[in-house]
């Protein structure tokens, strides 16, 4: 799989604040074996966002896009609104799931309003942008992306995951 993480963060594009969240979501990467194809710090501008994930979506042709920061309430998180502008799809099982599991840690998940969705056959999902957030909701997404991008590549091998797997004694 062809992973890319875009950090958008105000201070990190300018040089201000060392890029953490990206890092880490890097590491995470790697440790499942698949392929970083693009990293990029970008700041918290709309159509920059948009231009970015446009571009690695119709050009690097990536099978799934990460983007880190600028989901909560302060007038600069644009990372929803640019990602809602370029999907051709929404999926919010993937939000409601980070949701959830975020809620139970923390009530301030519920301040971040990431969107995930999908743009071509490539999954976009936005993650919060403190190291800890981002750490903890890939977490909950991560195990399920190989399914996911097989489905949207309309791999038939994808029909297989749709079961759990089989008791022993079933089997
Ligand atoms: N989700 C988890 N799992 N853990 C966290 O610590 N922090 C929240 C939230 N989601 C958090 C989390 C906080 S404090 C905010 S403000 C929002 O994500 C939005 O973060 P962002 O503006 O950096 O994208």
């Amino acid at each position: 799989m062809k992973i890319a993480i875009l950090t958008i963060s105000d201070r990190s594009a300018r040089g201000e604040r060392e890029d953490a969240s990206g890092p880490i979501l890097v590491a995470m990467v790697k440790q499942q074996g698949w392929r970083i194809a693009k990293t990029a710090i970008i700041a918290d501008d709309q159509q920059g966002i948009e231009d970015t994930l446009i571009r690695w979506v119709d050009w690097d042709s990536v099978d799934v896009i990460l983007t880190t920061g600028g989901t909560g309430f302060s007038p600069r998180d644009q990372a929803p609104e640019a990602t809602r502008k370029v999907v051709d799809r929404l999926a919010p099982g993937i939000v409601q799931a980070m949701r959830n599991e975020s809620l139970k840690k923390t009530p301030h998940a519920m301040l971040s309003r990431a969107e995930a969705g999908i743009r071509k056959s490539t999954l976009i999902i936005n993650l919060p942008g403190s190291p800890r957030a981002a750490r903890e909701n890939f977490e909950v997404v991560l195990h399920t992306l190989p399914h996911a991008v097989k489905l949207l590549h309309g791999d038939p091998d994808a029909e297989k995951g749709h079961h759990p797997p089989k008791r022993r004694e079933e089997a």
